[in-house]
């Protein structure tokens, strides 16, 4: 994994609930003779992870995979479901989600009025060299190939199945450049723009990457999540329902 994850926190909190609830509920359920019901043992053990998760401030979506992850378990454990089909949905999930691994960062895509205000933003900058970081299915990167044929365009994506999309709509654009595998190991030292969306994880990570290795003067663009503790040259708020901001930062 490329980032510093905080999966072990999150297997601690999720066995210590685990194991409080079944630790009490056990020998309760012995003492009285009775067989342990698995469906309210899980309920508890989903309410108390999510608490342990809220007061350790844990991210929201942590929080609520805390509160579902026993339920869950035992709701489908009950189902007979053929074990290939699990196999088949972490798989599916896998390609499609990768990046979520090591760097929480999931997929969505950047919507089209963000990617016009891209375009906008970048007809008043002097740009030769334009990437896009985690670059999704290329929805980015190849619209803004397909109509600025005057610069070149760089899109890394690390989860398979987007990669895949990607290289297909890639493919008859000949000044857009399309890469599988990490931003983590890519050198951003010859691009004049930076572009991320990304999620509050790997912010400040990035940052500290974005100032040792791009140019004075070149300019990271985060869409949604700001690099925390330091102020951006420029806010751009994007005229869309979920009124989308870019957060601009001259190097
Ligand atoms: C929120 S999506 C944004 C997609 C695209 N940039 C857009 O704006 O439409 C973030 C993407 O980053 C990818 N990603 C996460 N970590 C990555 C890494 N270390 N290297 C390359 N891509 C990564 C994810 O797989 C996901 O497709």
């Amino acid at each position: 994994m490329d980032n510093d994850t905080p999966y072990p926190r999150q297997l601690a909190l999720q066995c210590a609930a685990v194991f409080i609830v079944l630790s009490l509920a056990w020998p309760y359920c012995l003492l009285r003779q009775q067989t342990l019901p698995w469906l309210e043992s899980s309920l508890l053990i989903g309410a108390l992870a999510f608490l342990l998760a809220s007061l350790t401030h844990q991210y929201w979506w942590w929080r609520v995979i805390h509160a579902v992850f026993a339920p869950a378990v035992v709701f489908f454990s009950g189902l007979n479901i053929a074990p290939e089909w699990y196999l088949a949905v972490f798989a599916s999930m896998f390609l499609v989600y990768r990046g979520a691994i090591g760097n929480q960062v999931p997929l969505y895509l950047s919507n089209r009025e963000t990617v016009r205000a891209l375009g906008r933003l970048l007809a008043d900058t002097p740009v030769g060299k334009f990437i896009d970081l985690g670059a999704g299915t290329g929805s980015v990167v190849c619209a803004l190939a397909g109509t600025r044929t005057d610069i070149q365009v760089f899109g890394v994506e690390n989860s398979y199945l987007p990669w895949v999309i990607g290289l297909l709509r890639a493919a008859r654009l000949k000044n857009c450049h399309w890469t599988l595998g990490s931003f983590w190991q890519v050198s951003l030292t010859d691009y004049d723009v930076v572009y991320a969306f990304l999620s509050p994880a790997p912010m400040e990570r990035l940052w500290l990457k974005a100032k040792h290795e791009m140019r004075p003067g070149a300019l990271f663009i985060s869409n949604s999540f700001n690099v925390p503790e330091v102020e951006a040259a420029d806010e751009i708020e994007v005229d869309d329902s979920r009124k989308t901001r870019l957060y601009c930062y001259r190097l």
